[in-house]
């Protein structure tokens, strides 16, 4: 840290000194900088223009997700070779030293490769303006041409940012970028505004263009050859823009040196050598005297509608003998504008050839173009009229949608960030808290719209992206390294969606909406599509794809894709036909399920959860286990989803960094919420209240009932300390329970809801419970002799219960893709304590 800070100020200072001996001298001392002329996207530096264009390592960089590439093929430039290619929003930060007005130049070309970067859509921006909006690079590039864009600003110390910004679905690139500061008074803040209407027009003053960009649309040598000049600026010619060609010729270009002001710190008229090089005021284009009835010569220039733009026009005349023999009219859109007199405007030099420019600021008309007409006095010694040079710049205006940049100065402004996220969160783990005990809370298929009080009323209005306890931490960060293979683009989703349409809605939520979509490939899916731009749950989405990425399970539910489009932020998960647990409970026109298929779903869901606690992955927490992150396929096979909340790390007793808890009220461990110790056992009493739901089928927080009963973890197990579960049970399945599977059952769920979580068994325990309690219950149905749908396992070997407790079932044995270890987990608890280890801290 030291050493860095200790070459960046080296750096500065050699900034400083290098600024200092080409700029606090005259500017007629003036050269170039050599700071920035950057290669982007290459190590080797290259000469180019007489500057060596170096490696973007120079500067500070944030990258979002980036790369670079290089061109096979032939380029116009060796500047053009390499590529940086943005994929989320980055940036370039330029450190500065000097306030002035600067020149940023950036370059694109557009070479094959595979990329495509002629399909590249992004936003450029910088503080406070959009350089760029929705540049579409291919309608210049297709041409083996490269697209060089170029900015005048103010820019003050001590730093200053260029943003790329990729439109959704697509990429930013950029070749190579100039930044540099330009000499005093090439363009002054106050300028005279031209206004016209009715062929009459006025000349006012207009202050401001040191608090605007502007933009180079036109630099034209007029009467000349394309040239460039010392500030590495382009002129080129203007035969395809005049209107009237045959009103015009060229005059003779000047052979002899033109007579600069020497004095060139100093406003206009007269123009320095950095106002425009001598190549452009030594041509000029004058009226074709032998066409008689045309008068006029009119430019017109393509430029954007009803904008303002910066109009210069440079004057030279370089063949009269004296000055005031030829004075002409000047108009702007058919208006007259001046007369161009040299003579009779006293600041300009009267010593010929004396070079001289007038800028205005006009308007533009909605024709799409700019026009400029030059036409002779007949009072005039000499008529004619003539024009050396013409510069249209477009006056880009401060925009207030340009997102604030926090990431100068970063210190400063992401502290009241984080202590409005911090407060924001403890008020909101209050409003929860109590508005919990006021919710309801049923997610319904098929009609989501009307059912509006799936919605828990009040706290998602609070502005809480989800239905839980929430803690004050806020995460701004760009997506880390994630697996991108499972990027989808947010067009596809669109079209999956018919664009994100109501019709398409499965459910809805503080998070935001879970839409129905077929992929092109055909296959079904749910997008689950955060609030847009909200900027809620981005560490929730981050962790849910980190997880489910690493993790496939039968039980779990599988993340298809996401996409991170700039404000999206949208999981796709495969299409669980039949819902959520819960609508098949209560508050539901779905038929009820039978008791035995309430176990196998029970048992299913242990299954996944065993898999994050003890599986491959290893040590995943859900944190959010509940009978609505339960999922149904269409053969009603349950799989656990929404990992938002999940939480994995090392093995570490030694550390328990508790950052608050999360969860939803009524499942939560009053343990964890206690002690802030996460563990494993926190899932296994929120599942131990599933199971009571399912048991029950009703709410796990239900405020219309009896005070003692609000809460069912509570409520369920006084009843079944005073052996009166039977009566709490759903009344639908009470005939089919079998005495001795409730018994295994209801015993499962004590152990589950123990207040110590060393108390708790395992989820592996668990599951083996409920796999007994399912035998018990086939066991009885067998010699009922009921109808027998399960194709998994036969009536005979359901019938041989396992006395032992840790033979597996049948129906564990079938699970290929289950590595549960069969080991005694639970007497193992001790070591089961689980730092709270956030997955973006562990980078
Ligand atoms: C600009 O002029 C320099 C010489 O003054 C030349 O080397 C360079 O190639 C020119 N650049 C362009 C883009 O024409
Ligand atoms: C730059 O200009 C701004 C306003 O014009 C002024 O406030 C600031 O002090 C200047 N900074 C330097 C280093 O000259
Ligand atoms: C590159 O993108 C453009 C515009 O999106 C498209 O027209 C062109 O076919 C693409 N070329 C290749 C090689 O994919
Ligand atoms: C690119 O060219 C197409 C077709 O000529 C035009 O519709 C589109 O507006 C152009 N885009 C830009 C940014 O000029
Ligand atoms: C490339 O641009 C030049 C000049 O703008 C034009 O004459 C030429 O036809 C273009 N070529 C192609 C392939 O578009
Ligand atoms: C690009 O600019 C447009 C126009 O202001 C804006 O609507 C859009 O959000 C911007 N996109 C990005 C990615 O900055
Ligand atoms: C000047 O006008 C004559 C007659 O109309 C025409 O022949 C000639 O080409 C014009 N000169 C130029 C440079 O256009
Ligand atoms: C055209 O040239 C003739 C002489 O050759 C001159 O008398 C006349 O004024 C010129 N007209 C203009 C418009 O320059
Ligand atoms: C200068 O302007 C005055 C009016 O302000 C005019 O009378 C005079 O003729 C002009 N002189 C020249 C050379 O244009
Ligand atoms: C220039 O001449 C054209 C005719 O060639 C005429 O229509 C137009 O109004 C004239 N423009 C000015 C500014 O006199
Ligand atoms: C300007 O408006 C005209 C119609 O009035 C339209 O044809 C042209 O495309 C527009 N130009 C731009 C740059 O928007």
């Amino acid at each position: 840290m030291a050493i860095l800070k200790i070459q960046h100020s080296l750096c500065i200072l050699l900034v400083f000194l290098i600024q200092f001996s080409s700029l606090q001298l005259p500017s007629h001392g003036y050269t170039v900088p050599d700071n920035y002329f950057i290669n982007c996207g290459s190590d080797s530096t290259i000469s180019e223009n007489g500057k060596n264009y170096v490696r973007e390592s120079i500067l500070k960089t944030s990258f979002g997700s980036s790369n670079t590439e290089r061109s096979e093929s032939q380029v116009p430039s060796p500047l053009y070779q390499t590529a940086r290619i943005f994929r989320s929003e980055s940036s370039y930060e330029f450190s500065i030293d000097t306030n002035g007005t600067y020149l940023v130049r950036l370059h694109f070309f557009a070479f094959s490769s595979p990329s495509n970067l002629s399909s590249a859509r992004f936003n450029v921006s910088v503080p406070g303006f959009w350089l760029l909006q929705n540049s579409d690079v291919r309608n210049y590039t297709n041409n083996n041409s490269a697209l060089v864009k170029e900015f005048y600003m103010q820019i003050s110390p001590p730093s200053f940012r260029i943003t790329f910004r990729p439109l959704p679905s697509s990429f930013a690139f950029v070749n190579a970028i100039e930044l540099f500061i330009l000499p005093l008074h090439l363009i002054s803040n106050i300028v005279s505004r031209f206004t016209y209407s009715a062929n009459i027009g006025s000349l006012n003053s207009y202050s401001g263009l040191y608090s605007r960009v502007l933009e180079t649309k036109h630099r034209l040598n007029v009467g000349g050859q394309r040239v460039n000049d010392s500030l590495l600026r382009n002129w080129n010619p203007d035969d395809s823009y005049i209107s009237n060609k045959e009103n015009a010729k060229n005059r003779s270009p000047y052979p002899g040196q033109i007579l600069y002001r020497v004095d060139d710190d100093h406003d206009g008229p007269n123009a320095n050598k950095f106002t425009a090089p001598s190549d452009v005021y030594g041509t000029a284009r004058e009226i074709n005297n032998s066409s008689a009835s045309a008068r006029n010569i009119t430019w017109a220039l393509p430029v954007d509608n009803n904008t303002d733009h910066l109009l210069r026009l440079h004057f030279c005349d370089y063949w009269n003998p004296q000055s005031g023999l030829t004075y002409f009219d000047l108009s702007i859109y058919d208006t007259h504008v001046m007369s161009v007199n040299d003579y009779n405007d006293t600041d300009v030099s009267k010593e010929l050839p004396a070079p001289y420019y007038y800028d205005f600021v006009v308007r533009s008309d909605s024709s799409g173009f700019m026009k400029v007409s030059i036409e002779p006095d007949a009072s005039a010694s000499i008529p004619n009229a003539f024009l050396n040079g013409l510069e249209i710049m477009k006056v880009i205006e401060t925009s207030s949608s340009v997102p604030l940049d926090l990431g100068s100065g970063s210190s400063h402004n992401s502290l009241p960030v984080v202590l409005g996220s911090v407060v924001g969160g403890l008020v909101l783990v209050f409003v929860v808290v109590i508005l919990g005990f006021l919710w309801r809370f049923k997610m319904r298929k098929e009609k989501p719209v009307e059912n509006s009080d799936w919605l828990p009323i009040p706290i998602t209005a609070g502005g809480s992206s989800h239905s839980r306890l929430t803690d004050g931490t806020s995460h701004g960060s760009p997506l880390p390294n994630i697996n991108l293979g499972l990027k989808i683009p947010l067009i596809d989703l669109q079209l999956a969606t018919k664009n994100f349409h109501a019709s398409q809605l499965i459910g809805k939520g503080g998070f935001g909406n879970v839409y129905k979509g077929i992929l092109r490939n055909g296959m079904i899916v749910a997008v689950k599509r955060s609030q847009p731009g909200s900027g809620q749950g981005l560490p929730e989405f981050q962790t849910e794809i980190m997880v489910l990425s690493k993790i496939r399970h039968r039980h779990l539910v599988s993340l298809i894709g996401y996409c991170d489009e700039r404000f999206e932020m949208i999981l796709v998960y495969e299409y669980m036909e039949k819902g959520t647990l819960r609508d098949h409970l209560y508050n539901t026109k779905l038929p009820s399920l039978p008791w035995k298929q309430r176990l196998e779903i029970c048992i299913g869901a242990a299954r996944g959860l065993h898999y994050l606690h003890k599986g491959a992955a290893g040590g995943i927490i859900h944190r959010d286990v509940k009978s609505t992150n339960i999922l149904l396929d269409e053969n009603l096979v349950a799989k656990v989803a929404d990992f938002g909340l999940s939480r994995s790390g090392p093995l570490d007793t030694q550390s328990y960094v508790s950052t608050g808890v999360k969860g939803t009220f009524g499942y939560l461990d009053p343990e964890y919420f206690r002690s802030q110790q996460l563990t494993e056992k926190s899932d296994v009493y929120s599942f131990g209240v599933v199971l009571l739901e399912v048991l029950c089928a009703r709410a796990v927080i239900d405020p219309s009932l009896p005070r003692d009963q609000i809460n069912l973890a509570e409520w369920g197990m006084l009843c079944k300390n005073k052996e009166i579960l039977q009566e709490i049970i759903d009344p639908s399945i009470k005939d089919q329970i079998d005495q001795n599977s409730l018994r295994k059952f209801s015993d499962t769920v004590e152990k589950c809801l123990q207040e110590d979580g060393s108390d708790r068994p395992s989820m592996g325990d668990v599951l083996w419970d409920l796999e007994y309690a399912l035998q018990l219950q086939r066991g009885a149905n067998a010699i009922q002799r009921e109808p027998y749908e399960d194709s998994s396992s036969s009536v005979s070997a359901s019938l041989q219960l396992p006395n032992v407790r840790r033979l597996p079932s049948l129906s564990t044995l079938s699970e290929a893709d289950d590595s549960i270890v069969m080991g005694d987990e639970s007497d193992s608890a001790v070591d089961s304590v689980f730092s709270q280890l956030k997955i973006d801290d562990a980078r």
